[in-house]
């Protein structure tokens, strides 16, 4: 807190605010009293000035393109570290020792397989399933399955929970792929790390040898350390906010997945590689970029933009050079796809109005070449978002019920709607 104050005049009456200074990133106002001392509320719809909450987790200046996990920057996590190093920074606050990291990367490997009643649920969805879909049942229902897991009042059980889902998630992901292409699920191989692993389980068969390509389980990593946590995004909130009832976490995260999976959040990755297959060659680039700068055309150029990043974003930065390490692996020099994407970007960065609205490409843009490339079909690329991202909602979700001051979040409203009527017999209207 500082001596620094905000003061309110409603109707000639003044109210003072405290301000609040974080660690890092601008100042606070805490508005926390304002209805009880002045019987109004804030509007902020879609809460662009608002902080739902305090967290020492993640922190992002957008104008900067600075993401770092815990004080540490993306960019070295990213090339230096692997996930689970990462994952361990989230949920324990520090980087761990290689005692430490030996012995949460075995806890990790020890919970990858699921209970073996599981697969029949996998069974009960239609082939044509959405991957997606899947998983938002599937994940709600590990709480049928995992009871000794969901009293979250105990600190053992939520640490077991948060294990259980970094664990499982992979294998999830993969029996969901591997039931829409009616493949037998591959059963996780615990010698293997946590990117190789989940390459296994989704391209192996059970009657070949599978040996994982390492520049592959390499960037795979990195797509997972990258996406890992992104502060008080949609879907953390969405977690937070499912949490703060009490519910368990599985149902928690479950709710998290099911709003990843919009196209404006999760979903824009699978959005943007569509995007370009449909522009389909560089000659018909200015007619998209027309159309994305239209008032009168929904159309957005996928992949471009975000809500809080108004310079690049800092995770497109390395997963470019990734993707174009996974090409050349692959052996692919002139593929179409990523030529138009390399020429929408050079557009954007140039083209008055991207530049004016701050439209840089997002991570969403690089993650789906790399992705396809990897041999992802495009409906599994937000399914590998929410594998990434369960370990922020669960870093995110722990902090929230760890904290004292924890309260159910419960928004209020502008009304506009009808005042106060009669009701009139349905044989009267
Ligand atoms: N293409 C064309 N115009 C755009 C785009 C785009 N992709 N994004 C924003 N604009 C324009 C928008 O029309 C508006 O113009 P004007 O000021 O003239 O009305 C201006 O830019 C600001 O747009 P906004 O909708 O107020 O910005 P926002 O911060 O609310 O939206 C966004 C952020 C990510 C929803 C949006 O940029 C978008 O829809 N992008 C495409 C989808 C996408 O790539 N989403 C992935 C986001 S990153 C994933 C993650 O971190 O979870």
């Amino acid at each position: 807190m500082t001596d620094k104050k905000a003061t309110l005049t409603i109707d000639g009456k003044n109210w003072d605010f405290p301000i609040l200074t974080g660690s890092m990133g601008p100042d606070v106002i805490d508005i926390s009293t304002l209805y009880k001392i002045t019987n109004h509320f804030t509007l902020d719809p879609g809460f662009t000035s608002t902080a739902s909450c305090e967290s020492e987790i993640t922190f992002i200046d957008g104008y900067e393109g600075v993401l770092a996990y815990r004080g540490y920057q993306i960019e070295q996590l990213a090339n230096e570290g692997d996930f689970l190093e990462t994952c361990y920074l989230l949920l324990y606050g520090e980087l761990p020792t290689l005692s430490q990291k030996a012995k949460f990367d075995s806890q990790i490997t020890q919970h990858t397989m699921l209970h073996e009643q599981m697969g029949k649920l996998f069974s009960g969805f239609r082939r044509d399933a959405h991957p997606m879909a899947i998983m938002v049942g599937v994940v709600g229902a590990l709480s049928a399955f995992y009871h000794d897991s969901t009293d979250i009042s105990d600190e053992r059980q939520r640490m077991i929970a948060s294990m259980r889902m970094i664990a499982k998630m992979p294998t999830i992901a993969a029996m969901a792929y591997k039931y829409s292409i009616g493949q037998p699920p591959i059963y996780p191989a615990n010698d293997l790390d946590y990117a190789s692993n989940f390459l296994r389980m989704c391209f192996a068969v059970p009657c070949e040898d599978y040996r994982v390509n390492p520049v592959f389980s390499r960037a795979m990593d990195r797509i997972f350390t990258l996406h890992a946590d992104h502060e008080q995004n949609a879907s953390t909130s969405t977690v937070r906010l499912a949490g703060s009832s009490g519910a368990n976490p599985f149902a928690c995260i479950a709710a998290g997945i099911a709003c990843l999976w919009g196209p404006a959040h999760g979903g824009a990755n699978e959005a943007a590689l569509n995007m370009l297959n449909e522009i389909g060659t560089p000659d018909r680039i200015p007619e998209f970029i027309a159309r994305a700068k239209d008032k009168d055309d929904p159309f957005r150029l996928m992949g471009f933009g975000h809500r809080v990043y108004k310079s690049y974003d800092p995770r497109a930065k390395i997963l470019q050079k990734t993707t174009h390490e996974v090409l050349e692996a692959l052996g692919i020099k002139d593929d179409p796809i990523l030529e138009i994407a390399m020429q929408l970007e050079k557009i954007a960065l140039t083209d008055k109005y991207f530049v004016k609205r701050n439209l840089y490409p997002n991570i969403d843009f690089y993650s789906g070449i790399t992705l396809k490339a990897l041999g992802f079909p495009t409906d599994m690329f937000t399914v590998l978002f929410a594998v990434a991202r369960t370990v922020g909602w669960i870093a995110q979700w722990k902090e929230m019920i760890e904290d004292p001051n924890q309260k159910i979040g419960r928004p209020r409203q502008l009304f506009q709607g009808s005042n106060i009527r009669n009701y009139v017999p349905v044989d009267k209207r």
